[in-house]
């Protein structure tokens, strides 16, 4: 790894287990010795919480909702995930950018463009040029899973309103996802979310350890 930090997100439709495999992504990268920084989109800062609050509580248009998401996302970077990076530690966050892409724009039909314009000023680096003109996570984890079964997953949990809309929406945000991943295969690993825990852990760690963040397994 290298000493300015890695930025890990974590992307997938609601059921895909991702959470549970952050938490335990956590504790792995804790018992080999990482300093960690685990967060979460929306939300991470107070203000971001607090807008997190707001946008799943509270039907609002799509272009509300990006300009929402992008205004937490800002203030998280600058508070959060830069200063974490930083100090040179792995940052792990649940959700970021292709969330904003996949559930607002195929989701919700917001043009991909406007996305794209709140991705390049959100996210643009101090003095970066090229492709490091942009803050992107080093890798993303993409839960990839059928609806259908992420629908299966979800009921009988409480959800938000996101949570309550037709598997037709999962589908075209699942499709969103696929499309974010064809356009950048160098950043995007995708994990079968559809394999027992076990098998999708094994798939996450050999990623990590590719990474190299994480060394081979000691335990079983
Ligand atoms: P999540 O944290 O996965 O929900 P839960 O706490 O139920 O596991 O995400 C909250 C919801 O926010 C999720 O349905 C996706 C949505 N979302 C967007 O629509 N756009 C975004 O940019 C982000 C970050 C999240």
């Amino acid at each position: 790894m290298n000493h300015t930090g890695l930025f890990i997100t974590f992307e997938g439709i609601d059921g895909s287990g991702k959470s549970t495999h952050i938490e335990r992504t956590v504790a792995e990268l804790h018992t080999q010795g990482h300093r960690v920084t685990s967060t979460r989109e929306p939300g991470g800062t107070a203000l971001g919480e607090s807008l997190r609050h707001i946008v799943l509580a509270q039907d609002v248009d799509p272009l509300t909702e990006a300009l929402l998401m992008f205004a937490a996302r800002r203030h998280h970077l600058r508070h959060v995930i830069e200063p974490a990076l930083a100090r040179g530690e792995v940052v792990l966050c649940d959700r970021f950018t292709d969330s904003s892409f996949a559930y607002q724009g195929y989701g919700h039909g917001l043009d991909l463009p406007i996305l794209g314009q709140l991705e390049a000023w959100v996210q643009a680096r101090d003095g970066g040029s090229g492709s490091h003109a942009l803050r992107q996570p080093d890798i993303t984890f993409w839960f990839d899973i059928d609806p259908h079964l992420a629908a299966q997953r979800r009921s009988g949990r409480a959800g938000d309103r996101f949570e309550a809309q037709p598997v037709s929406f999962f589908e075209r945000v699942a499709a969103g996802y696929a499309a974010r991943a064809e356009q950048d295969p160098q950043r995007f690993v995708r994990i079968a979310a559809h394999a027992p825990m076990q098998d999708v852990w094994l798939a996450l760690r050999q990623g990590l350890e590719r990474a190299g963040c994480l060394g081979p397994q000691t335990t079983p």
